[in-house]
């Protein structure tokens, strides 16, 4: 099992055709599946739902889920997501009333929880609950849509979140979305992440009916990572 998770963002995937593009990005090395969740209230645009989540499993999707809410409120919802088979719900601080409440609403469903913060939301809100999370995810672009660039300070922001979860001791994944290429992969991983959203770039790579067109991408990111790791050792 690799330290580091490779998780397209579906957003960017075929939804005629969502089973299949995620087979096969599956079969092409990713590790988790990136899910959007956007309500056109918390963030300007509308996605998917738990209905999809669960149409996935059905599918025989056996592979983890990361749903990322982008949505206000979030504790109706949650149920909702975990019964349909998400892995990790995750969710951003301003759009709960009860940070604390909601986090623990997800565990005590049975899932992985975790925040989420903007580019300008600061991790203290991280501060009391460093033992009510499993996943930090910090955005690399303002949520709501893919293909947006990287924002370089997340670099800084993501070396604070591995101190504090180092100095935490808590097994806790450190996540970044957004703008996520092959070309700057490996210093957002010398910077602290082992999980990497990408939509774009690894769904762009390719929209025909060529079950094997992700692989390249994929093994293109594992290789950049492979090099931080070989740096670090
Ligand atoms: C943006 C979403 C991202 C998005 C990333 O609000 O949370 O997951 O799909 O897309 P790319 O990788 O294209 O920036
Ligand atoms: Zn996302």
């Amino acid at each position: 099992m690799t330290n580091n998770l490779i998780a397209p963002s579906i957003l960017s995937a075929d939804f005629a055709r969502l089973g299949e593009e995620v087979d096969n990005v599956l079969k092409s090395g990713a590790d988790v599946v990136h899910f959007d969740v956007m309500d056109n209230h918390y963030v300007p645009n509308l996605t998917i739902g738990p209905l999809v989540c669960d149409a996935l499993r059905k599918h025989g999707v056996t592979a983890d889920i990361d749903v990322h809410m982008m949505v206000k409120p979030v504790d109706r919802i949650i149920p909702d997501f975990a019964k349909a088979g998400a892995t990790y719900i995750t969710f951003h601080p301003e759009a709960s009333e009860h940070i604390d409440r909601s986090l623990q609403l997800t565990r005590d469903e049975g899932c992985k929880s975790g925040l989420v913060f903007n580019p300008a939301t600061p991790l203290s809100y991280l501060d009391y609950v460093m033992d009510k999370v499993d996943l930090i995810l910090l955005m690399s672009v303002n949520p709501g849509f893919g293909g947006q660039s990287f924002i370089p300070s997340t670099l800084d922001k993501l070396r604070q979140a591995r101190k504090m979860i180092d100095e935490s001791g808590f097994d806790i994944r450190l996540e970044v979305d957004g703008g996520v290429k092959v070309d700057n992969i490996r210093e957002i991983k010398e910077a602290g992440a082992d999980m990497f959203v990408a939509g774009s770039a690894i769904f762009g790579a390719g929209k025909d009916s060529d079950p094997n067109q992700y692989d390249s991408i994929i093994a293109a990111m594992r290789a950049e990572l492979g090099k931080a790791e070989s740096k670090a050792a």
